[in-house]
């Protein structure tokens, strides 16, 4: 994994990183515990977790995935054993009370929860106090034990990479969902992926998409040491079983908000629906809404001497063209083709259906919102080679010096393949999602001030020179001097 320390200033806005850091005290803390506490409690879970297993494993031989058998009393016994069983691995890991507020409505009123934030796998504790049905991937059916235990509670499985099983999925969703009580409620963590609870990402629309009234449950973990977060960057699985069991006591809070019908047009629009049970539950949360998502989160990581500097703009972008589904297609093929016809079009500007007959799409809402990012004058034209750079540029966020080369074939010149200072600062303006990127300090250093001309190899070669290359050479004005999203910080640095 990587440690990029070179900008911790805009490396530290993505939520799918957890930064640990301890005092003196807790390592000692850590250190007494790791002797003392921690052994017996690893003992006592694998104990409560293999002896779940036999009786998950009765119940669920034998069931079919498509119908619901009826309640039989050695079931309903099962099921009382499994809860308490889960109850007292928890127990000795650590979550000695658990605070429950509100209350969970009834199957046949609500079919499905909506739980946030994800960041752990501890977000199991609601779902084996409920013994609610979950969505998990395929895969975590192969867990052993755990994934005797999953199967138990009867999950909606998908295969992550099948753009086919995702349409199943969600039918699976609305089968249950609309079955009027009869199977399991669904809880389904909107957010799909794991962050460190800073704000809420975008929800993915699965669970709206049935039109069907939920309630939304929220998720605290008040600790002063936060041992378990786990999402892409940061500890491990096993790191963070290990410092959450050598923890005294681990506080967590689940939280029943009241049912949420929705509207007509919140049933017609399940994006509508998701982003306003989105608002609903980082308003008790008391956190902000993040313009992230899983399929976003590459950008967040995206590395090297041109690591995009300011989000903003480029995750906008990315979420558009996805709509569009410009984003499954785009290949280096595309781009590089992309480019060759960009290069043809010279700098003539393109307007709107001009855009649309490059793209070969219609004109839509989300296209027209796409050309305006690039509007750069107001004028309703755009520069297509801008349009290229900034999709390189999500497609490959930590492959930047091919972008940088894409761009340069759009713009270098026949004889020489050199580029302009100004041309060269738009190019960068668009790669690290700044607004007026200013050269001149770079070309004085490269002891270009005079022709103001720069041909890819030579600044390849600096860039190389130079990890700082950004933060060295470059004047700049970002697109958001702080994130909008962090609040109370937001500190203007305008003077
Ligand atoms: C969590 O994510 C936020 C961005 O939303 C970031 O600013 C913060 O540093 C992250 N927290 C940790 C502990 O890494
Ligand atoms: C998130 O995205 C929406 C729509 O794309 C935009 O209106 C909003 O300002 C963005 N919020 C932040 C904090 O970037």
């Amino acid at each position: 994994m990587k440690s990029s320390n070179s900008c911790p200033s805009d490396v530290g806005r993505n939520p799918f990183v957890h930064e640990l850091e301890f005092t003196v005290t807790e390592k000692i803390k850590i250190g007494l515990m790791s002797v003392t506490v921690f052994p017996v409690r690893l003992l006592f879970v694998s104990f409560f977790m293999l002896l779940a297993w036999p009786f998950a494993f009765t119940a669920a031989f034998g069931r079919s995935e498509f119908v619901i058998e009826p309640q039989s009393w050695w079931r309903r016994f099962v099921d009382l054993c499994l809860r308490v069983i889960m109850r007292a691995m928890w127990f000795c890991g650590g979550f000695h009370w658990i605070k429950v507020k509100g209350e969970r409505a009834a199957p046949s009123e609500v079919p499905i929860l909506t739980v946030a934030p994800h960041s752990s796998y501890f977000d199991a504790i609601p779902v084996t106090m409920t013994m609610c049905s979950i969505v998990a991937k395929l895969e975590s059916r192969s867990v052993p034990v755990w994934g005797t235990l999953i199967s138990y509670i009867r999950p909606v499985f998908v295969f992550r990479s099948d753009q086919n099983s995702r349409r199943k999925t969600v039918e699976e969703i609305k089968r249950r969902a609309q079955s009027g009580g009869q199977w399991p409620q669904i809880m389904i963590f909107p957010e799909g992926t794991c962050t460190n609870r800073s704000g809420l990402i975008l929800f993915k629309a699965g669970a709206f998409i049935p039109g069907l009234p939920v309630q939304p449950v929220v998720l605290r973990y008040p600790n002063k040491l936060d041992t378990i977060t786990w999402t892409w960057q940061g500890p491990g699985a096993f790191k963070i079983l290990w410092l959450t069991l050598c923890q005294l006591h681990n506080p967590i809070e689940i939280e029943y908000l009241p049912v949420y019908t929705p509207s007509d047009e919140e049933k017609e629009n399940p994006a509508v629906f998701a982003s306003n049970i989105r608002k609903i539950m980082a308003k008790a949360l008391n956190v902000p809404l993040l313009n992230f998502s899983f399929e976003d989160r590459e950008i967040g990581f995206s590395k090297g001497p041109l690591q995009i500097y300011d989000y903003h703009s480029l995750l906008e972008f990315n979420q558009l063209v996805r709509s569009l589904g410009l984003r499954a297609g785009t290949t280096n093929k595309l781009l590089e083709d992309h480019a060759r016809r960009a290069r043809k079009l010279h700098a003539d500007k393109l307007g709107l259906e001009g855009f649309a007959q490059f793209l070969d799409l219609p004109v839509t809402q989300a296209l027209t919102q796409v050309h305006s990012l690039f509007d750069k004058h107001g004028d309703g034209q755009i520069d297509i080679r801008h349009y290229v750079i900034a999709l390189s540029t999500v497609h490959q966020p930590s492959n930047s010096l091919k972008t940088l080369r894409l761009a340069f074939k759009m713009y270098e010149s026949e004889e020489n393949g050199e580029v302009l200072e100004t041309e060269l600062a738009d190019i960068l303006e668009i790669m690290l999602g700044l607004k007026e990127v200013e050269l001149s300090r770079l070309f004085l250093a490269l002891g270009r001030h005079d022709t103001g001309k720069i041909a890819y190899d030579e600044l390849h070669h600096f860039i190389e020179q130079h990890p700082h290359f950004v933060r060295d050479y470059l004047d700049f004005k970002g697109e958001v001097s702080q994130p909008q999203s962090c609040n109370g910080h937001n500190h203007k640095k305008d003077q």
